[in-house]
């Protein structure tokens, strides 16, 4: 199965088996990753669970923690480029889920966020069970085209994402959140951002371009991201 078939039968992995895996499919497969930003340099390394710092009530049987350098909308560039590995993972039936709650025991000042994985027969789900907004409220013009942004995962599921029509494309925006919601969510949602942005990337490969650009029209409630055209 392609990349884009794995954005509507996705879930958030929560239930892991032990088993093995190749690691060498994750590291091959990160050689063709597109960046949204090719001049933010990015690592990663896998953990196994015994080196993570976990605080969800459940774990996993390995660990992706991700690292940085701190430029600007670096953490766009993460979920981009991260968004398209768990894609590729749910096709080769390893289920992940992004997790904010864990952390490397190491401590580095370029880590960014975690993601878990491991084999799993608890991994994908019937495209009713998405728990989502409606299309209507994430776009001003109802646009089916968004769907697989609509349906990416988000940091308790917040889906800050807002996309208007231009002549050109969308003019890309995220939410503002109130202070106490962005307490929580305010280093997630630009990871959340750029794991929407993927989504789109992944169904338009072929002419999907993203800028930011100085021209853009300022919204109340939102603040602009970027430009996209697919
Ligand atoms: C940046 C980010 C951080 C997340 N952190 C956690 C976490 O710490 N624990 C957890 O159980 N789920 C976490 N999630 C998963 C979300 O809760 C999940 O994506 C959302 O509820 C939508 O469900 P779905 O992914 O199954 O479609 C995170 C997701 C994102 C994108």
């Amino acid at each position: 199965m392609s990349l884009e078939e794995q954005i509507y039968i996705r879930k958030s992995c929560r239930k892991y088996l032990d088993d093995e895996i190749d690691m060498n499919l994750i590291h091959s497969f990160m050689n063709s990753v597109k960046p949204l930003n090719d001049s933010i340099d990015y690592g990663y390394e896998i953990l196994t669970s015994d080196r993570v710092n976990n605080r969800n009530r459940w774990s996993a049987p390995y660990f992706i923690a991700i690292y940085s350098e701190k430029k600007d909308n670096y953490q766009e560039n993460i979920g981009f480029v991260f968004q398209q590995l768990c894609l590729f993972l749910q096709g080769m039936e390893i289920g992940n889920c992004w997790v904010g709650m864990a952390s490397p025991k190491k401590k580095s000042p370029q880590f960014v966020i975690s993601i878990a994985f491991g084999k799993s027969d608890d991994m994908t789900r019937e495209s009713s069970e998405f728990k989502r907004k409606d299309i209507t409220e994430i776009s001003d013009i109802k646009d089916y085209r968004l769907i697989p942004a609509q349906l990416a995962p988000s940091a308790i599921n917040s889906q800050p994402w807002y996309f208007k029509h231009t002549s050109e494309g969308f003019d890309v925006y995220q939410i503002k959140q109130n202070v106490l919601k962005r307490k929580i969510l305010g280093k997630w949602n630009p990871i959340d951002m750029g794991i929407a942005l993927a989504h789109m990337y992944v169904v338009n490969e072929e002419t999907f371009e993203f800028d930011i650009k100085n021209d853009f029209e300022n919204l109340k409630d939102y603040t602009y991201i970027g430009s996209m055209k697919i």
